[in-house]
């Protein structure tokens, strides 16, 4: 891979340890993908917050980092294993939020602004269409590839801090033009919830891994794709999708030839069926992705001057930006659960305190059993809040 005289000066670490060893890594990265070179970036999405998938090992590498790191462009963090206010509530052990508190201060202190979010793209970082960025978590940058016209890569936690450090990541894979074809059309007629596009994304991911698919007779808002694309990348590993009529570069490609696929009701009912595995939770956690300002007003609205008629426990996981721009709702909903910020359902360890969980979110429902040792009940959103009600 070519390396500017720059970029070979930071290798020999003349710009410090945190530089050289994030040059290193973006070097054997670009080697391997066969990046011919580095392309400069606007903003980058780190992954790699929870002390509960980084561990000490991950802790030892941000220590070592942010000796002397410090990002050269906007940089936004992905949820930790807890609220940073209220982890006790969440009965977190003090000596895993000792070890998430002092995660979540190295990553500030390296520069990178610490509303942790899986949709940071609702909280002031957006990229336009076009702009080169290195994100990691899969769903966001799904969405900022699909919904915004950005393009990234599926960045992993240390690729995209080292690319955050550098301002600049290897030009491979979706960076590039010739990359961002549809692979596959595929046509759906869904019912205006969100469950649905959830379960769309699940099927798609399912049957196509990584494919690029190519959307007809759908028309996503942002909580109905944020939600899709995070079922995407996880049931499969989408990490771009277009949708005719909506999606910035979906009106200019070629689709002679391209295989077409439609998805059924009975392809939805059955991707449900098969992450369900319990029908009696003992929580319920809404917002994977976080939930937006609409979702939580949406919500809350639902839930208001009525009473919560059992002990489940109940998350509303969103952002604390979003927290702090719905006051009255929030209020609301510590009626009937926790409205929690900085975290999720999947992230924080709650293997340690619940067994079953419920969730609108083919996400989470692929994910708790393995990371969560959860049994899992999918189901939308209103079918989940009339269980407490
Ligand atoms: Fe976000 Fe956690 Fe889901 S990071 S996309 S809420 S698994």
């Amino acid at each position: 891979m070519f390396l500017t005289n720059d970029e070979e000066a930071i290798l020999a670490g003349e710009q410090g340890e945190a530089k050289r060893k994030s040059m290193e890594l973006l070097l054997a990265l670009g080697k391997i993908y066969k990046a011919e070179k580095l392309v400069p970036i606007t903003s980058a999405h780190l992954s790699g917050v929870s002390y509960k998938t980084i561990g000490e090992g991950g802790l030892d590498f941000l220590r070592e980092m942010a000796k002397d790191g410090k990002v050269s462009v906007k940089s936004t963090l992905n949820p930790a294993g807890m609220d940073m206010h209220r982890w006790r509530e969440m009965r977190i052990e003090p000596s895993f939020a000792e070890r998430q508190i002092e995660i979540v201060k190295l990553y500030c202190k390296m520069g990178v602004e610490t509303n942790c979010t899986c949709t940071p793209y609702l909280a002031g970082n957006v990229p336009g269409k076009g702009e080169n960025v290195a994100w990691a978590e899969s769903s966001a940058l799904s969405f900022a590839n699909s919904m915004l016209g950005a393009r990234t890569n599926r960045e992993g936690g240390p690729g995209a801090l080292a690319a955050a450090l550098l301002g600049k990541t290897p030009y491979y894979g979706l960076h590039l033009d010739e990359n961002r074809l549809p692979t596959v059309i595929v046509e759906a007629e869904l019912e205006d919830q969100l469950l649905d596009y959830s379960l769309l994304g699940q099927v798609v991911g399912m049957k196509f891994g990584a494919a690029i698919p190519y959307f007809r007779g759908i028309r996503p808002d942002v909580n109905q794709a944020k939600i899709m694309a995070a079922a995407m990348a996880a049931a499969g590993s989408v990490a771009l999708f277009h949708v005719q009529g909506q999606t910035p570069e979906a009106s200019k490609f070629d689709l002679k030839g391209v295989e077409k696929v439609q998805i059924t009701r009975r392809d939805l009912e059955d991707a449900k069926d098969k992450l369900t595995t319990s029908q009696d939770p003992d929580l319920i956690a809404l917002g994977c992705p976080h939930l937006s300002e609409t979702e939580m007003k949406t919500i809350a609205k639902g839930l208001d001057g009525k009473k919560k008629r059992n002990d489940i426990e109940v998350w509303f996981c969103t952002s604390q930006r979003v927290k702090t721009w719905c006051p009255k709702e929030t209020a609301v909903l510590e009626r009937f659960g926790k409205v929690l910020s900085d975290t999720c359902m999947v992230v924080a360890p709650i293997e340690k305190t619940h067994k079953v969980t419920a969730s609108n979110s083919c996400k989470a429902c692929n994910y708790l059993p393995g990371l969560c040792s959860q049994k899992c009940m999918c189901r939308s959103t209103e079918q989940l809040m009339e269980l407490i009600l």
